[in-house]
């Protein structure tokens, strides 16, 4: 976006509901509003838009003309029956978004750098042209290998969801036994909580402790917003195995 001379209005999504504020978005997308950028499931809080929330984007993309790009790389991490429904799918919306996903958290290669864009034709070339002047190309005999998990049927995708689903449950009770408060997520493999009912009202500094103190390392929500001021909301992740979660549960049990 700044590479194109663009100015980020952010539409924040807060504690304890971490719902998107329709009001909010009328409110600032104005003449000067080119682009809405979008990310569902969420990174960090979870949130997931449900379909009254999309169509209410969808409604102010098409009345203001706007183009919406929209981060759905955690498209397959929905739980308690949710479905995840891309935007681009509402009437109206394919020929102004494009979709973004990655093969790094469907296929549990974070560190490949596989993904792709999807959208009519005219808007992916204008991605192709920006992707040349950031990495060129993505490692070839990857893209062969993600190729071949795209052909995964459906078991693939209910194994992989109900083993985070075990294991955000793990997680997301051990981290409430210790006195956190849990955001619990509706997608993706994080959680969000808050560190103030263990007496941190500074999530940066929690975290910055946490190494030293118990061995685990977290990360401060904060980091993620455009205004970063201190917040007691703390993002852990379960896309670990269940003994590693487990451990980090006792180190935080015995350290904290
Ligand atoms: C919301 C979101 N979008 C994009 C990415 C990048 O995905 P990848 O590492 O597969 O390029 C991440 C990774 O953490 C993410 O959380």
């Amino acid at each position: 976006m700044e590479l194109a001379g663009g100015r980020i209005v952010p539409w924040r999504l807060e504690a304890p509901a971490f719902r998107p504020d329709l009001d909010r978005l009328e409110s600032i997308v104005n003449d000067r509003t080119k682009v809405l950028l979008l990310n569902t499931p969420h990174n960090p809080t979870g949130t997931v838009l449900d379909r009254a929330e999309l169509e209410a984007v969808a409604r102010i993309a098409i009345e203001r003309d706007l183009l919406v790009v929209t981060d759905e790389v955690y498209e397959h991490l929905v739980f308690d029956g949710r479905l995840h429904e891309p935007i681009a799918a509402l009437p109206g919306m394919w020929d102004r978004t494009v979709s973004i996903s990655s093969a790094g958290k469907t296929f549990s290669v974070t560190g490949w750098k596989i993904g792709w864009a999807t959208g009519p034709a005219a808007l992916v070339d204008r991605v192709k042209g920006v992707k040349q002047y950031l990495s060129f190309a993505s490692g070839t005999p990857f893209q062969y290998g993600i190729a071949a998990a795209l052909a995964s049927g459906r078991e693939y995708y209910e194994d992989y969801l109900t083993s985070y689903a075990v294991r955000r449950d793990l997680l997301a009770e051990g981290l409430a036994s210790l006195g956190f408060t849990v955001y619990e997520p509706q997608g993706t493999y994080f959680i969000t909580t808050s560190a103030a009912p263990l007496g941190y009202e500074d999530g940066m500094a929690f975290c910055l402790a946490l190494p030293e103190k118990c061995g685990v390392v977290a990360v401060p929500t904060q980091v993620f917003y455009a205004d970063p001021e201190p917040r007691p909301e703390v993002r852990f992740t379960f896309c670990k195995p269940r003994a590693v979660l487990e451990e980090g549960l006792e180190r935080l049990r015995k350290n904290l």
